[in-house]
């Protein structure tokens, strides 16, 4: 359920990062140095610092004549000039009236400073009456890639980063709302639909691309149509098979598959062979692998680890529901810690392993049990 939309300025609902990236290549030109648009790539979308900073310095410009204060004045008083009387709305931006029109609250966070966004959303016909809460550059310390912004967005808006929506047209901000937990709709208005694809949940044209909509779920379901459908499993989301089968007959196969791994157990050196067989979420099939140790003893590779790399060669990013490890300790060898890491992954806490040996009944573990804090890199949580 969407309850807030967090909106990017620059390159969502104002078109000005052009206008940004002329004053910017101006300021430079009138300190004898030559930029062009490449030279801000890398800057855009973080604030107005890391604009000047990152660009001069990516020019080979590490003090004078470059300054950062004389870079901003100039910026302000060019950009101000430039932007009076303009209309610099990309198409779209009427979505914040609708949106609240349906009860969603809105809200700005744009790494700009104050007076840039201030007159940005006059020139895109809006009022900062339309948002809920507007954030910009002089309330937090650290910008854009950072989280900041869009926290203090969900704390002011007391809405849970679940269910907020965060629209972006950068790399730095697409980080930025991710790391804050809210999923993310990439713009193609700056950043290309690959790219946009790979960081954010969601890419649109802009903003003009989403149909009219009278409520949260009909924008629920353009936005993130497979939403409903798909179920995390550690760091990735995965749409489970939907007639899965029967337990105990695919316990049975990966029992086998996982004894047959372990019969080409390649441990000349440590002469304890493993095999392991995960069950992929998605499509219910099998993967096996053995260990394979090496003659640089820390060039070896767990059996858990083969198996489970295989299983991406074959299908991408997976969601693992049982995994079985076969060894002939006593009692039956768990997954090493590093292997449990890599489990992690692809892992939901309830995610069955089953630990077998030629001589035992099989014991089985929730992942939960084995690994109870896993690590998960925040962008992925
Ligand atoms: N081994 C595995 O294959 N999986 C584990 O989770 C633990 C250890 C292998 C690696 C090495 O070849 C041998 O067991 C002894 O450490």
């Amino acid at each position: 359920m969407i309850k807030a939309l967090l909106f990017d300025m620059d390159g969502v609902l104002a078109d000005s990062e052009g206008l940004s990236i002329a004053v910017g290549i101006d300021y430079f030109a009138s300190i004898g140095v030559k930029a062009d648009e490449s030279s801000f790539r890398d800057s855009l979308g973080c604030g107005e610092r890391a604009f000047f900073d990152i660009t001069a310095a990516k020019l080979g410009l590490s003090g004078s004549p470059y300054s950062y204060d004389e870079a901003s004045a100039f910026f302000r008083k060019r950009y101000t000039e430039l932007i009076r009387g303009r209309n610099i709305a990309l198409p779209g931006a009427g979505i914040v009236e609708k949106a609240r029109a349906c009860g969603i609250m809105t809200a700005l966070a744009s790494s700009a400073p104050e007076w840039k966004v201030m007159a940005n959303i006059e020139a895109v016909g809006l009022s900062p009456a339309y948002f809920d809460f507007i954030a910009t550059g002089a309330d937090i310390k650290r910008n854009k890639p950072e989280k900041d912004i869009y926290e203090l967005c969900l704390i002011n808006l007391g809405c849970d980063a679940s269910q907020a929506v965060v629209f972006e047209d950068t790399k730095g901000g697409i980080e930025s709302g991710k790391r804050a937990g809210c999923r993310v709709v990439s713009m193609l208005t700056t950043i290309g639909r690959e790219e946009a694809e790979l960081y954010a949940n969601a890419a649109v044209d802009n903003l003009a691309s989403i149909p009219d909509f009278s409520s949260s779920e009909e924008l629920e379901d353009f936005l993130f149509p497979h939403s409903s459908e798909l179920v995390r499993y550690g760091a990735c989301w995965i749409k489970p098979l939907e007639k899965k089968l029967p337990y105990d007959a695919v316990l049975r196969a990966a029992i086998e598959a996982a004894r047959k791994a372990w019969e080409h157990g390649y441990a000349p050196y440590s002469e304890f062979r493993v095999g392991a067989a995960v069950v992929s979420a998605r499509t219910g099939r099998i993967y096996s692998g053995c260990n394979v140790e090496n003659s640089s003893y820390g060039a070896t590779i767990c059996a858990e680890r083969n198996a489970i790399t295989t299983a991406v060669a074959c299908e991408g990013a997976i969601g693992i529901d049982l995994l079985v490890v076969y060894s002939d300790d006593d009692p039956p060898a768990p997954p090493c810690a590093v292997c449990l890491q890599v489990i992690a992954e692809f892992a939901r806490p309830e995610t069955r392993i089953v630990l077998v040996t030629p001589d035992s009944e099989p014991v089985e573990y929730s992942f939960s049990q084995m690994l109870p804090r896993p690590f998960i890199f925040p962008k992925m949580r």
